[in-house]
């Protein structure tokens, strides 16, 4: 272990020397500004949360080791809130401006933050990385532990000039956190005694120093938006896209061969599949939505529950970029994979533009620190984004293109009596108003890339093994016990009206 923690000793000062920091001290650089990359930080500092709850934590833990990363972890977790504290205290939801979908398009859709975006699907996966190995597990975090620290060193000095300003302390860039990130894990010394040879010692330093490479790549982007957005005193706001050429047809979507030929060894897969789509189908959501009564338009509807997606549909691009994508694709079915993936990561834009037509932005009044705070710390959101954990988990833990393809049929079914249903309500809302609902109305291939689609996806002809399939259907049952949980959620807010529609 002595060799770990040498490695985080040595990235420390490497770290240290991080271009950010000297523009963050320099005389020129007027207080707040180096705060105020807080937006950059959002994706990681946010999704830490998530990280702690459902990736470091040893949910049975067995042994003290086990039990000091989860001690620590729940320290870690609480952080998020007063990040959000720091965002409003340094007034960045007048500076920023953003609408709801305004925080939502950076979050998932701006370029300056795509960095992030790929590091938080990687934060997700960790537990797969570290094979739930403590020990690895320790390497990881306190990298993580002893790189926080550096960055917290400095703003901290500029959190208290602020304060010394103004007044004002600031809970996550001040001191108070600082005191909480030593740059060490509490449980250190338990670890400390571990012996890691061979194998071992040369997976826990490539884990450690892949954090490293990530914070400093985090740093790079936060020094750009820094240039970008904080010299210049313009804040980040999406701009005109290309406009989706909603006139033409589009490229039906892909689709796994229905018609085709299913081989004996996948049928009791598709079986399955079936039986639980069709379980699904059934649900108490569904049938609300088929007979609400007259009282509820279509509209109103929308409006209640479609909220409470945001994060599964703006993230699913990530999923399938980060954690199901190929980067080198070797095979015809990596290369399917990677076609219906290209395909899916592209319908989210689609979602955003019916936020808008549904007027969420309005309706719903929040300015981007409501928005952070209902996406990662609203308790139902919180199901969501579990079960986006083990979705990611389970594409990143399976390189086997056709347990992927299956995990990516299986989200996919799930989806389709959801779109059924609310394409019936997007109809109605069409029929009776100048709104257009393409993402809810299921016309998701007008976002398709044309050069792209190839035309039929097949997968279902190739033989599985028996491992194979066990995979697949873990895959199958945790996706739809997770989109179960989910209508359960979504029937909850439209009876209770959480987003208060009227
Ligand atoms: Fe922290
Ligand atoms: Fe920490």
């Amino acid at each position: 272990m002595e060799n770990v923690l040498k490695l985080v000793a040595k990235r420390q000062e490497d770290l240290d020397r991080h271009p950010l920091f000297e523009w963050m001290n320099s005389a020129e650089t007027p207080v707040p500004d180096p705060l105020l990359i807080m937006p950059a930080m959002a994706t990681f500092s946010m999704g830490f949360r998530d990280v702690n709850k459902w990736v470091f934590r040893y949910p049975k833990a067995a042994n003290d080791l086990e039990r000091g990363i989860n001690i620590h972890s729940f320290e870690d977790q609480t952080h998020s809130r007063l990040f959000l504290e720091d965002w409003k205290l340094l007034g960045l939801n007048e500076k920023l401006d953003w609408k709801a979908s305004d925080t939502l398009w950076w979050l998932f859709l701006s370029e300056a933050n795509e960095v992030a975006r790929g590091h938080g699907v990687y934060f997700l996966s960790m537990a797969i990385a570290d094979t739930k190995d403590p020990l690895l597990r320790f390497a990881q975090s306190e990298m993580m532990e002893a790189l926080g620290s550096v960055f917290f060193k400095h703003a901290s000095k500029i959190a208290i000039g602020f304060t010394e300003r103004t007044g004002i302390e600031l809970p996550y860039m001040g001191p108070f956190h600082l005191a909480l990130e030593s740059g060490h894990m509490d449980c250190e010394d338990l670890f400390v005694e571990q012996k890691l040879d061979g194998e071992r010692l040369a997976q826990a330093l490539k884990l450690a120093d892949t954090i490293y490479e990530i914070f400093s790549d985090q740093l790079d982007m936060w020094m750009i938006y820094a240039e970008k957005y904080i010299s210049t005193g313009n804040p980040p706001r999406p701009g005109l896209r290309p406009m989706i050429n909603r006139a033409a047809a589009g490229l039906p979507g892909l689709r796994p061969g229905t018609g085709g030929v299913v081989h004996a060894s996948q049928e009791p897969l598709q079986k399955l599949l079936t039986e639980r789509r069709k379980r699904s189908e059934a649900h108490p959501f569904y049938s609300w939505l088929e007979n609400r009564g007259d009282r509820i338009t279509a509209l109103q509807a929308l409006r209640r529950f479609i909220p409470m997606w945001a994060m599964d549909v703006m993230g699913y691009r990530d999923l399938n970029r980060y954690a199901i994508r190929y980067p080198a694709p070797s095979s015809d079915l990596h290369r399917t994979v990677n076609a219906w993936v290209d395909d899916l990561s592209t319908h989210n834009t689609l979602f955003l533009d019916d936020w808008k037509q549904l007027g969420l932005d309005e309706i719903l009044g929040w300015n981007s620190s409501d928005t952070l705070e209902f996406c990662y710390l609203d308790p139902q959101t919180d199901v969501h984004r579990r079960n986006i954990v083990r979705f990611t988990e389970l594409a990143a833990g399976n390189e086997d293109p056709l347990s992927r393809l299956w995990l990516m049929h299986a989200l996919e079914t799930s989806g389709e009596p959801f779109f059924r249903h609310t394409k019936a309500l997007a109809d109605e809302v069409e029929a009776n108003t100048d709104l257009r609902l393409d993402y809810l109305g299921d016309r998701h291939e007008i976002a398709h890339q044309p050069s792209v689609s190839p035309l039929a996806l097949e997968f279902k002809d190739r033989p599985m093994d028996a491992a194979g399939r066990e995979i697949a259907a873990e895959m199958i049952e945790t996706v739809f016990d997770a989109a179960d949980e989910q209508l359960e959620i979504s029937l909850d807010v439209a009876l209770s009206n959480k987003f208060g529609i009227r």
